[in-house]
């Protein structure tokens, strides 16, 4: 416990994410945005005018400003690691968009680096605490699908275009499908199915060279560094399993499914990637959906931060935990390792319980 008051907040990357965050935190009362920063100055001054934040600067603004007790990592995956570990290393709590790192060795040493400065560390998605995850949490809960079996996910889109603007770092190492989306069916499936166990897994690259139609290698092939399409077949902890699809090489859209089967009903669950959605339900028998409208707080990116914010003030364990973020990271890592050697891939890792949200759980009220 420490402080009193709103958090101050600090933001490092100022990019195209940075816009909801800072509509989001900004109207949140427990917290109170002190810095933009980013490596490009400018575009960090341009964020902090458009959302009404005294200051901006490099990062080190952030790092060293005596008024931000959280810093929150918005920059781009392959510099997620280092920033968290600097912002960790100057005594600031830190909250990190996905992926966590981009290896398991670098997001030990962040949860290790975290507890050893008894700081706090976070990491997206957040969108399991808005409405839609959290009422089908509570259905669960209550027994509505009886006892969870198994689940199946399907995020398949054709992927960024050609005229992308970061094609190439969405086609690098902690990207793709796998390490871009994944983040937010992995997570999910945690908070029905509890911690992976083991996973299996086969990758394809339906085109392993690209042409950046923009940007500063327009013109120029690029590799395509990950699998464009990744099928995953998870086993988990309490014996459930689960069939999960990811990719990048499906000329039709379907998105956002995840599907949990009891042995008493199946259950739809909204888009993890959304913060609110409606559910439906199907009892064995059922000749059609029942529609379950999604209650309690919807909220947006920024949620994990505001838990982040409450629990350094009250001592309480926040949500959307290292732990966490950890356990998928780990659970990507075995995908990936599956991908290229075949056969299951066991995992020493586990996922936290996560408290639920309650309904009366008020993003916009002042609690601090
Ligand atoms: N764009 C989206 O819709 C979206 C949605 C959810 C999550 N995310 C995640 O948010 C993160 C950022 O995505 P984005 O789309 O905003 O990317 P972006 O490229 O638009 O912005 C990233 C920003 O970070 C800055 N940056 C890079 N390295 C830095 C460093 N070492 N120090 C300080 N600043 C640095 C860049 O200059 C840039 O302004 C990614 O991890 C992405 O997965 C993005």
């Amino acid at each position: 416990m420490s402080g009193t008051g709103p958090v101050g907040v600090g933001v490092i990357g100022a990019g195209t994410i940075s816009g909801q965050y800072l509509t989001n935190l900004t109207r949140f009362p427990d917290v109170e945005v002190r810095v933009v920063t980013d490596l490009y100055p400018q575009r960090a001054a341009e964020q902090a005018a458009a959302f009404g934040v005294a200051e901006s600067g490099p990062p080190e603004l952030a790092l060293g400003h005596p008024d931000v007790e959280i810093v929150v990592n918005l920059t781009v995956p392959a510099a997620h690691a280092e920033v968290s570990l600097a912002a960790l290393a100057a005594g600031k709590h830190v909250w990190t968009e996905k992926p966590f790192a981009l290896d398991r060795a670098a997001g030990r040493k962040i949860v290790e680096a975290a507890d050893g400065g008894g700081l706090r560390v976070g990491g997206a998605p957040d969108t399991f605490l808005g409405a839609g995850l959290q009422t089908a949490r509570r259905l669960i809960e209550r027994g509505d699908i009886g006892t969870p079996l198994t689940a199946l996910t399907l995020f398949e889109t054709p992927g960024p275009a050609d005229d992308h603007r970061n094609l190439e770092v969405l086609l690098s190492r902690g990207a793709g499908p796998l390490w871009d989306m994944g983040p937010y069916y992995l997570t999910a499936l945690t908070q029905f199915l509890g911690s992976f166990r083991s996973v299996t897994a086969t990758g394809r690259t339906a085109r392993p060279t690209r042409v950046p139609r923009t940007g500063p290698r327009a013109g120029t092939p690029i590799a395509v560094e990950v699998a464009t399409h990744v099928s995953v077949l998870a086993e988990f902890a309490g014996g459930q399993a689960a069939t999960s699809v990811l990719s990048w090489d499906s000329p039709h859209r379907r998105v956002g499914h995840v599907e949990l089967a009891g042995s008493e009903a199946t259950l739809s669950v909204p888009d993890p990637n959304h913060f609110d959605g409606d559910l439906h339900l199907r009892r064995a028998g059922d000749a059609e959906w029942t529609v379950v409208p999604a209650t309690g707080p919807v909220g947006g990116r920024g949620l994990g931060v505001l838990d982040i914010a409450r629990a350094v003030r009250t001592g309480r364990q926040h949500r959307a935990s290292g732990l966490l973020a950890y356990h998928v990271l780990d659970t990507m890592a075995a995908i990936t390792e599956s991908i290229g050697r075949g056969g299951a891939v066991a995992l020493d890792s586990s996922a936290p319980r996560v408290d639920p949200v309650e309904e009366s759980w008020d993003p916009y009220a002042a609690t601090l």
